[in-house]
């Protein structure tokens, strides 16, 4: 492990939720309310919402049972409109590491989070929880965007050198003297995990070595496209995100689940601000990049099927768009069984791929922003981030006068700032 000596200004503080100690108990009392509606019954209820209320009156903070937190990281999920995979939010493994804060620590804990999660290629969800936020406590807390990523080299006068969405990450981790495994900088290096401790010191922790599952994308017919030596990891650990449960932020709590194709082929490698790769792709296929000749659509195709074809060739799990859209269709259908509307942003659920071939384009949403849930920041979502009073299906009326009322309620407290 190296450290950085420097303790820069604290970047957690600045994303973290703004909510008032009322909004706070207001939520801590919801969740434990739904907690034990959906799960533990109603026995021992009113004692629970006692203590909980005792102890945010006396400490603003509180502590969530195992239990609790289980069920909590699961909602979150089910709760989360963006993400399409959610049929399977009950069947997340939560790992409690409530108290691992020293940054060595935490790095073995998500060590073995990757191994057991990758498994022998059946990837299974899961998600490792470390401390909440307390009153006078910034616990630490993974930097990086994902558990694993590959680096971006910025090179003066050229194209950034991998995958230029960590271009800030690799400079970091250069700084804490990381370099890449081969020695010379390549398209993918696997970057090192980057810690915040509780003091504020960055470190950077390298991926044991063999630990880390990657696939060599090959087609099974265009013979081209293998030999281009592109390849992609088998496991999406999001860690830049912060669990809101009951009103407490849990801002090291790394989870995962399995790709959807294309994730990694329409998007990480041929989107122009990633690794931009139509245009080689193409190339290889024998295609010339004239306009009106859809190329890129018949590049994006080819890539989609070498991402499923190669991970399947490693009988490591993947989903295709099409096959997501129908488990969404089935999880929508479910949680309407239960009364509940599931929440869903249209934009980020309809696949990038054979959009209007798949149901969900068709299907109505709602982005409701409920929690308990995760965001990147306040800035971003975090702030949309309330309670819902309860789970009936509410009129597009409620749901608009709903958030116009939020919106007023931050408006006014982000004024007093
Ligand atoms: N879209 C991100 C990536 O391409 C991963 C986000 C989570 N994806 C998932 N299937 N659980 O790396």
């Amino acid at each position: 492990m190296r450290v950085d000596s420097k303790v820069e200004s604290d970047p957690l503080r600045r994303r973290l939720r703004r909510i008032s100690a009322s909004e706070r108990m207001e939520e801590a009392l919801g969740f434990i309310r739904q907690f034990h509606r959906e799960v533990a019954g109603s026995r021992g209820l009113e004692v629970r919402l006692k203590e909980v209320r005792q102890s945010l009156r006396r400490t603003g903070t509180y502590e969530h049972t195992p239990e609790e937190l289980a069920f909590g990281a699961r909602v979150a999920w089910r709760n989360h409109a963006r993400c399409i995979g959610r049929l399977h939010w009950r069947s997340l493994e939560v790992i409690d590491r409530r108290g691992t804060r020293e940054p060595d620590a935490i790095a073995t804990a998500l060590f073995e989070h990757i191994r057991w999660a990758q498994g022998d290629g059946r990837i299974r969800s899961a998600i490792t929880i470390f401390d909440p936020v307390s009153p006078g406590d910034l616990p630490p807390f993974v930097e990086s965007r994902q558990l694993i990523q590959y680096a971006g080299h910025l090179r003066p006068g050229a194209r950034v050198l991998g995958d230029p969405q960590t271009v800030e990450s690799t400079r970091h981790a250069a700084a804490l003297g990381w370099r890449p495994s081969g020695g010379e900088p390549s398209r993918f290096d696997l970057l090192p995990l980057l810690i915040r401790s509780a003091a504020g010191q960055r470190s950077a922790h390298p991926l044991p070595e063999g630990l880390v599952r990657e696939i060599h994308l090959e087609h099974a017919t265009e013979t081209g496209l293998g030999r281009l030596g592109l390849r992609w990891y088998a496991l999406p650990v999001v860690s830049g995100m912060i669990l809101t449960i009951g009103g407490l932020e849990y801002p090291c709590a790394p989870f995962n689940g399995w790709y959807m194709g294309t994730e990694i082929a329409s998007r990480n490698l041929a989107d122009e601000r990633r690794y931009d790769l139509l245009p080689e792709v193409a190339a290889a296929l024998g295609l010339e990049a004239v306009d009106g000749s859809l190329w890129r659509d018949h590049a994006l195709t080819a890539l989609n099927e070498a991402v499923l074809h190669s991970f399947q060739r490693e009988g490591v799990s993947i989903v295709d768009h099409h096959a997501a859209s129908e488990q969404y269709m089935e999880f929508a259908r479910t949680e309407e069984g239960h009364g509940r509307t599931p929440a869903g942003d249209w934009t980020w659920i309809v696949p990038p791929q054979a959009s209007s071939a798949c149901p969900v384009f068709h299907l109505d949403m709602q982005p409701r922003t409920e929690v308990p849930n995760y965001y990147w920041s306040r800035a971003v979502d975090g702030d949309d981030l309330c309670l819902w009073r309860d789970h009936e299906d509410h009129s597009k009326w409620w749901f608009r006068a709903h958030r116009i009322r939020h919106r007023v309620r931050r408006w006014l407290r982000t004024k007093g700032e």
